[in-house]
Order: C-alpha cells, then sequence, then structure tokens
C-alpha cells in the first residue's frame, strides 16, 4: 500500500483518485476548488460517471480515500499524481500553466523522497520540463523522480476501463520509479507496458490520433457509400472481421468530439510542426472531422430548402452517450447554423440538458422526454445515440409528426425497419431501402 496524492480533481484525476483508493492505497485527492471539495466530502461526484458514487462512498468510508484542499499535510507521501487540466490554446497547442503551477507547489511542500506520475495528457518534453522545474523549486534535500503514466479511459465507462484497460504504460528513467509504479499498478492486474518518458508521452497522443484517424477514415467511406449506393455499416462490419483491422471505432457519423480527441489531434500537429514535420494523414484527419458535423445540415437543407419558421427537434446533444459532456459535441456547430438559420429548435437530453444550457444558444427550448421533442416537429435530428433514442419506437414518429422527415447522425435505426413507415430518413453512409442515394 502507497500513501499517494493525485493533484487535480477532474475527470481524469478523480477516477485516478478513486481506483487507486479502490485497489487499497491511501489516497488524497487535491483541488484548489473548494466547491468541489466540498461536494466530494458531501459523498456527489462533480462529474457523471457510472458507479463513481458508489466507490467514493465506499471508499471514504473504508479509509482509504478522503479530499483536500492544497494543504502541506496533502502533499506528504510517497507518490504525487499530477492530474490537472491541459486545455487547447489558440496555435493547437497544449496549454500547460497549471502543470507548471502543480509542479511548483510541489517543490515548495515536498519533505521526503516522492515520485512525480503525470496523468495529464501533455508534449513530450514535458515530464523533463516538469522535474527541471521541481528540482529548481526544491524547499527540501529530497529525491524526486518522474514517471509518466498517461490514462486511456472514455468518458462513461472510464471505472469500468481502470479495472479493465488492455495496458497501463509506464514512461520512467530509472528503476526506482518503476518499481514503484509498478508496485502501486499490480492490484490492477492489467499488463504493463514500460518504456522511457518521452516514448510513453508520445503514445497517448498516437493512441488518440490513431482512433480518430479510423473515425475519419470510415467518414470518408461513408460519402463513398452514399455515391455509390453502397452500406457503410456492411462496409464496417466486412473489414472489421479482419483483426488487422479490427471492428472498433468503425461507427461512421457526424464526427468525434469530446475533451480528448479535437485537442490531442491538435497538439499533435504542433507537436509535430514544432519539431520539423509536416503530419500529413493528421492535418486531413482533423479538416475532413471539421467537414464531417455538418452533413446533416448539407442533407437537411436540400430536403427542406429552408430553415426559417421550421420546427427542428434535436435528439441528443452530448458529445456522445452516457455522458453529460457537451465539450466539442456536434450538436454545438449544428444548433448554431440552425438558429442562425431561422429555426425554431426543441432539444431533448436525457442528461446533458443543464451542462447544454450553458453552451448552446439561449432560444433552445428543452423537453424531458422524447415525444414532446418531436410532437408536430417538422424534421428531426438525432445527433447522439443514447439508447432512449435507439430504442425509441419508430412508429412515434409516424404518429406524432405531421410528416415524419428524420436526418440521423449517428445511424441508430435499421433501414429495413424504416422502410416499413413513411418516414423520410437519412442517414450517414447507408443508401434507404428505397433505392434512393441520400
Ligand atoms: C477518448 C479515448 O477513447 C480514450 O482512450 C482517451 O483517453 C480519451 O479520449 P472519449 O473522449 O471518452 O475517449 O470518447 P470515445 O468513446 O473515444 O469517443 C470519442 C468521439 O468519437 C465521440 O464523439 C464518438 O461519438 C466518436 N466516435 C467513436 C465515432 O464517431 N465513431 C466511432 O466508431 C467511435
Amino acid at each position: 500500500m502507497k500513501k499517494i496524492a493525485v493533484v487535480g480533481t477532474g475527470y481524469v484525476g478523480l477516477v485516478t483518485g478513486v481506483c487507486l483508493a479502490e485497489i487499497g492505497h491511501d489516497v488524497t485527492c487535491i483541488d484548489v476548488d473548494q466547491e468541489k471539495i466540498d461536494l466530494l466530502k458531501s459523498g456527489k461526484s462533480p462529474i457523471y460517471e457510472p458507479d463513481i458514487e458508489e466507490l467514493i462512498s465506499k471508499n471514504v468510508a473504508s479509509g482509504n480515500l478522503r479530499f483536500s484542499l492544497e494543504t502541506q499535510d496533502a502533499y506528504e507521501v510517497d507518490v504525487i499524481y499530477i492530474a490537472v487540466g491541459t486545455p487547447q490554446k489558440k496555435d493547437g497547442s497544449a496549454d500547460l500553466q497549471f502543470v507548471e503551477e502543480v509542479a511548483k507547489r510541489i517543490a515548495h511542500r515536498v519533505k521526503n523522497d516522492v515520485v512525480v506520475v503525470t496523468k495529464s495528457t501533455v508534449p513530450v518534453g514535458t515530464n523533463h520540463f516538469i522535474l527541471k522545474m521541481i528540482q529548481e523549486h526544491l524547499q527540501a534535500e529530497v529525491r524526486v523522480d518522474i514517471a509518466s503514466n498517461p490514462e486511456f479511459l472514455r468518458e462513461g465507462s472510464a471505472i469500468y476501463d481502470s479495472f479493465n484497460g488492455d495496458r497501463i504504460v509506464i514512461g520512467v528513467e530509472n528503476d526506482r520509479a518503476a518499481l514503484i509504479l509498478e508496485e502501486i499498478n499490480k492490484p490492477f492486474n492489467i499488463p504493463i507496458f514500460k518504456t522511457d518518458i518521452r516514448s510513453a508521452e508520445l503514445i497517448k497522443y498516437a493512441a488518440n490520433a490513431f482512433l480518430a484517424t479510423k473515425i475519419s477514415f470510415i467518414n470518408e467511406i461513408a460519402s463513398i457509400c452514399e455515391k455509390v449506393g453502397a452500406n457503410v455499416e456492411d462496409v464496417s462490419m466486412g473489414m472489421g472481421k479482419d483483426q488487422r483491422i479490427g471492428s472498433q471505432f468503425l461507427n461512421a457519423g457526424i464526427g468525434y468530439g469530446g475533451s480528448c480527441f479535437p485537442k490531442d489531434t491538435n497538439a499533435l500537429l504542433h507537436i509535430a510542426n514544432e519539431a520539423g514535420y509536416q503530419f500529413q494523414i493528421l492535418s486531413s484527419v482533423v479538416k475532413i472531422n471539421e467537414t464531417q458535423k455538418s452533413v446533416l445540415i448539407k442533407k437537411a437543407k436540400e430536403r427542406l430548402g429552408t430553415f426559417h419558421g421550421k420546427k427542428i427537434a434535436l435528439l441528443g446533444l452530448s458529445f456522445k452517450p452516457n455522458t453529460d459532456d457537451m465539450r466539442e459535441a456536434a450538436s454545438i456547430d449544428i444548433s448554431n447554423q440552425l438558429v442562425e438559420e431561422g429555426a425554431n429548435i426543441i432539444a431533448f437530453d436525457p442528461v446533458a440538458k443543464n451542462a447544454a444550457k450553458k453552451i448552446l444558444h439561449p432560444t433552445i427550448q428543452y423537453v424531458d422526454c422524447i415525444k414532446e421533442a418531436i410532437q408536430d416537429a417538422d424534421a428531426v435530428f438525432i445527433l447522439t445515440e443514447w439508447k432512449e433514442i435507439v430504442h425509441f419506437p419508430i412508429t412515434n414518429y409516424v404518429k406524432l409528426m405531421k410528416h415524419p422527415i428524420i436526418f440521423d447522425g449517428r445511424n441508430c435505426y435499421h433501414l429495413e425497419e424504416i422502410s416499413q413507415h413513411s418516414i423520410d430518413y437519412y442517414s450517414i453512409g447507408r443508401t434507404t431501402s428505397k433505392g434512393i442515394d441520400r
């Protein structure tokens, strides 16, 4: 059992802290935000994530987990994880100001030998920069080692992923840090891949960029499918059965969003550029993703002519299901454009309503059920494949809309089922059963 501090109780920090406590370590999660710490102390989670509140209560009760503001005591540990945000700067690079601040605080507060582990996604070279900063500001005569330990968690299944990941990547430059990190992670029972620090830093960006590439690739195949009358779902399935390709991340849609892919692809482009290399595939991946956000609008414009005065229902607002995260969600650009062109929008999302209200145009109305959203709507846009939406009976569209027109950005419905009803249905990369290219 190790004494661990996790600095930053955002998404990554909180999940990391809770899971490390669950496997038996003594964990203090630190944050500068009094409101967040108070909320966590009351057993509530500031993020929506399945199982997290149960694990918080359990581990607080067992004494493995506590939450603290920045105090001297909180830093009297064997290992400090840095898990603060690295938001995107205007030029696409990662903003390291929070990481720098933490490095200085560590330097001022540590009283014994520590290993500083970076969980935050940081550009290549940042761990060495952190070590240099700590050593420059260090107040006590102690040994500080660094390690890179990137996370690969998906929002909405972060706890599951923590216990069932494919690998744990550890970047170290000496045996002491390696041994401590191996010991900490052993109870997860996940294969550990040990490498040097720079490679570990790059693995995180490369992995996310590769997944983003798969998505943009299949989205381009979807566009070709529409032109040649093929079905992207079948193409994807046929490709994915080849184990060298793999079936995951080959779902065509309205592009990737969220807090990682858009930020990390831009950051990697920036890293490559700074290193004097033009990462051409990745530039295209990012451009394709931007274009993909507008494919539904294009289809809708062709079909409806104008959006002016039309009642449009948006189903699903978060960047993907099982999260209330609105960061880089396709619903932002799509709803802005619809509002700009005079549409009246009624929106439904089972979880992200409050988060959406803070970001989307104030004229948008929100309702708590799909039926209310689509009642008398001129058209429906499906933007997130929530199970409530996927399982919503198609007959309801026929009953509740004057003339059902659906623009499905997530391919939620089977074409065969749709063809049994009088619905104008447009999806991504699939030719309708009526034989019309959409
Ligand atoms: C991602 C990575 O999966 C995770 O390893 C990393 O640590 C953080 O970034 P996350 O952002 O939670 O996780 O979402 P993910 O499930 O990967 O989906 C990202 C986006 O891609 C979503 O907008 C999703 O709708 C889209 N997507 C995903 C597709 O459009 N098609 C797919 O086949 C898969």
